[in-house]
Formats: structure tokens, sequence, C-alpha cells
């Protein structure tokens, strides 16, 4: 029996020749990607372009055929631009939206460029040219977060705050040594999307739908004209695996976490009963019933948000946990929580940047807090150790010398000499510096202390770091 040729006009589909009947509406509905997928169209045509003179150099498409699709892509790379490309759901994705516009262009040259390829390595590929320049943006936004970090540690080396343990106050520190520690957070994260950089960026261009192609396809070729660093070596590997998003989205949960922590810290010094800070009103919304309300929006929603970009990665995570090999339609889900990973992390990014420029810093307060708690009790227990007590007993003595200041009501600097060498014969006038807070800080004088020339040496590492990435 003769096979049937199939219609004519088969729906614009690639691959309905073998269809008896078209796709139900809402099958094609639910199976489009085009919608949310358009956003690879740059990196599409890319890699199309790649694969068509790699083509062309081992001699199975002709220079004409070249010329014809790199002049149709022109076209198309415009008309995307200037938001005229008329996207068809009808066409399922992107690649296929971009495929059928070519060959209404060019004619056959436009039919000729799927050669030796598929829809499962192109795919691949789009995404990891995508990361890659999301990654290197992600990477200049945290670097500008951290030099506006620094700006502000810059000014508050010696400005007094308690450290607390607990949500105690515990010690007193240095505020930039407090930033500085954000600053550190972020260094790793961004090290952390430097090394995700180096597994995301090798081509799986090449692995066909799953087992590679008939073709003498010159794979290394197309990765250098890609900016590839290497090929994926398991074509089957290169179509299903989607670790380098994973692992993508799990470094956008880290850094997150770590923004969610500093806006609960940004959210509690704000509030009246600390006092340590304000935020300047263009990063603060009111209440629409409350008029004396000036809430800290920003950080609030970075914490929330902080929890829609975690439940991505678990998204992604549990996406691939059940496929087996090779390429799975389930992975047409990992773009919109990709996607949505970057742009939500772009934003909190900019917008810190601009937020922590912004923040002005109640010295006397943050003081008054480092007065409250005691804050230089190990101090107290330090100095006694450094005359030979044992640290164990020193603690002791230092404990009941804090128990006779709570119970006057003052701090441990208020109480007088006569006083205090009733808990130890050993104490003596020079004391009274120590138990200031500004000895206490200036004591932890070691790399990694809060005293005030280590923080500001640090400061200048960072900066010097900083340049130098
Ligand atoms: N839109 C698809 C995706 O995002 C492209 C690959 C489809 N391949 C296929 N054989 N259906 O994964």
């Amino acid at each position: 029996m003769q096979q049937q040729e199939p219609p004519a006009d088969n729906d614009g589909k690639t691959w309905s020749g073998r269809f008896e009947e078209p796709v139900a509406e809402l099958v094609k509905r639910y199976t489009a990607s085009v919608d949310f997928d358009k956003r690879l169209a740059e990196f599409d045509i890319q890699g199309s372009l790649a694969h068509a003179r790699m083509l062309q150099a081992v001699g199975v498409l002709s220079k004409s055929d070249v010329a014809d699709i790199e002049r149709g892509m022109a076209v198309i790379l415009d008309e995307i631009r200037l938001k005229k490309f008329a996207w068809s759901i009808d066409l399922e994705d992107v690649h296929l939206n971009i495929e059928k516009r070519l060959t209404d262009l060019v004619g056959d040259a436009g039919k000729r460029l799927h050669t030796g390829r598929s829809r499962n390595d192109q795919v691949a590929t789009d995404i990891r040219l995508y990361l890659r320049a999301a990654g290197d943006e992600t990477l200049a936004l945290i670097a500008a977060f951290q030099s506006r970090l620094l700006d502000l540690a810059d000014q508050h080396v010696d400005t007094l705050m308690p450290g607390f343990t607990h949500l105690q106050v515990a010690q007193p520190v240095s505020f930039a040594h407090h930033l500085m520690a954000y600053y550190e957070m972020l260094g790793r994260d961004a090290s952390r999307f430097s090394d995700c950089r180096k597994r995301l960026n090798q081509l799986p261009l090449g692995a066909g739908a799953l087992a590679g192609t008939t073709f003498p396809i010159d794979r290394a070729r197309v990765a250098k004209e890609l900016g590839f660093d290497g090929i994926c070596e398991n074509s089957l590997d290169a179509v299903s695996d989607r670790d380098f998003a994973i692992e993508f989205c799990a470094c956008a949960a880290l850094i997150m976490t770590h923004l969610s922590r500093l806006s609960e810290e940004l959210i509690l010094w704000m509030n009246p009963r600390f006092g340590f800070i304000r935020l300047a009103d263009r990063f603060c919304t009111g209440s629409s019933m409350m008029p004396q309300k000036k809430n800290p929006d920003v950080p609030e929603l970075v914490r929330g948000k902080t929890g829609r970009i975690n439940g991505h990665l678990v998204g992604l995570l549990t996406l691939m946990k059940g496929q087996p090999l090779a390429y799975n339609k389930d992975n047409q889900e990992d773009k919109e929580p990709l996607f949505d990973t970057v742009d939500t992390l772009a934003t909190t990014l900019r917008i810190y940047a601009e937020m922590v420029g912004g923040i002005t810093v109640d010295k006397t307060a943050m003081r008054r807090a480092a007065m409250e708690g005691y804050a230089t009790a190990t101090d107290l227990a330090d100095y006694l150790v450094k005359k030979g007590v044992p640290f164990r007993e020193a603690h002791e003595v230092v404990a009941r010398a804090v128990r006779r200041a709570a119970e006057k009501g003052v701090d441990l600097a208020q109480l007088d000499l006569a006083e205090l060498k009733q808990f130890s014969g050993l104490i003596e006038a020079d004391v009274t510096e120590k138990l200031s807070l500004e000895g206490s800080l200036a004591a932890r004088d070691h790399v990694g202390g809060t005293a005030p020339n280590q923080v500001r040496a640090a400061i200048a590492r960072a900066r010097a770091r900083l340049a130098g990435r």
C-alpha cells in the first residue's frame, strides 16, 4: 500500500506528517510553550546560525543556503526586537516559530536548517546560553551591591552597635564589621555563580534527539563560535539533564537567603524599639488606614520572595527526579521557574544596592543599646584571665558582678572600682578602659575581629578583591 501524503496544510506543524487528526485545541494550548520560551529567541537564533555555518563548513549545506539563512535570521531578529514578530501558539514553541518564519522568508534553505539537529539539543543549548548571560549579569549586580555595602561600611567603622547571639545583646561590634559579614556572604554567592558557569558553559548541540546524528558534524567549531568552554561528552546526558539549571537556582536560593536575613535585620533595626536605622522614604510605604505608618515593605518583600525562589529550586529538583533518560517533555517546565528566578534575583539586587545607599544610622541609639546588656562582661573575664585566673573561675566572678550591676540597674562599667574589687582583688583602675565599649572593640585586634583598625583593613582588602573580579 502506498503511503498517504500528509495534508498540504498541516497546521504549519513540522511534525504532524504521520498524524491522522489535528491536535485537540486544549492539548495545543497545554503543550505550547511559546508564550514563555520566546524569551530565548535571540539565543535560539545565535545557536541556529552557528549550526548552519558549521553544516556549511563540513559540506552539508551550500554557501547560498547559509547566506539565505543568515539573511532570513537578520530579518527575524529585527522583527523580534521591534516586537513585530507574529508569535503563534499553533507553532508550539520558540524554535518552530522561528523556523517557520525563516522558511516563509527564504524557502528551502529554511527547511534545511534543522539537518542533524533536534529541538532537544537545540533547547538545551538555548537555556545554557541564556543562563550564561543571566549569570554574568547576576555577577555584575552582586559586585555593584557589594560596592555599595563597602561605601556604607566605610562610614561606620567606629559606629558601635550591640552584636547579638540568640537576639540577646552579646558583645559590642563595629556596625561596619556587621555589614562586612554580608559582604563575605555575597562574595561566596558570587563565587558560587562563577563556579556554576563552568559546568553550564558546555555545548549540548550535536546530541540530536538523543543519540547523535549521522552527519559529519564539527561540534568543537559550534562550541567555539558560541563561546562554550567545551562540549557535552554524552548525547543522552546533553539533551536530558538540567542539573545546571538546578545549580543556578540553588545559587539563587542561597543568595536570596542571605538577603532575606539582612532584610530581617533591617526590619528589626527600623522598629522604634531598636531605632538603629532609617530607610529612605522612597523605599518605604504607608498604610491606607493608619496615617502614622512607615513600613519596610521592600525588605519584607525580599524576605517573602526568598520563599518563592526556594520553591523554584525544589520545583526543579522535583521535575528532574523521576525522569528516565533521555529528553522528556517534563523539561519544558524548567523555564518559567528559571526565568522568574533570574528576574526576581536581578530586581532584588538592583533595589538592594539602592536601598543600602539610602540607610541612615542613629549612632546614639545603637550605642545606647550596646550599653544595655552587659556587653563587656566577657572583657572583664578576659581581664582576670590575663591576671592568672582560670577562665571558668573568671566567668563565675563576672557573673556575680553582673548580678550586682543588674540589682542596681546599672552597667558593669558604672560600678565603681571599690565595688568591683569585692569580686576580685585583682581588679585595678585599668579595668575602666577594658569595660568601655571602645576598649572592648579595640581589644579584638586580629584578622576577622571587630577592632576598628582590623575592620578598616578588611574593607581595604575587600575593595581590592572586588576590583580584581
Ligand atoms: N519546547 C520544548 C522544551 O522546552 C522543546 C523541545 C521539544 N522537543 C520535543 N521532542 N518535543 O523542552
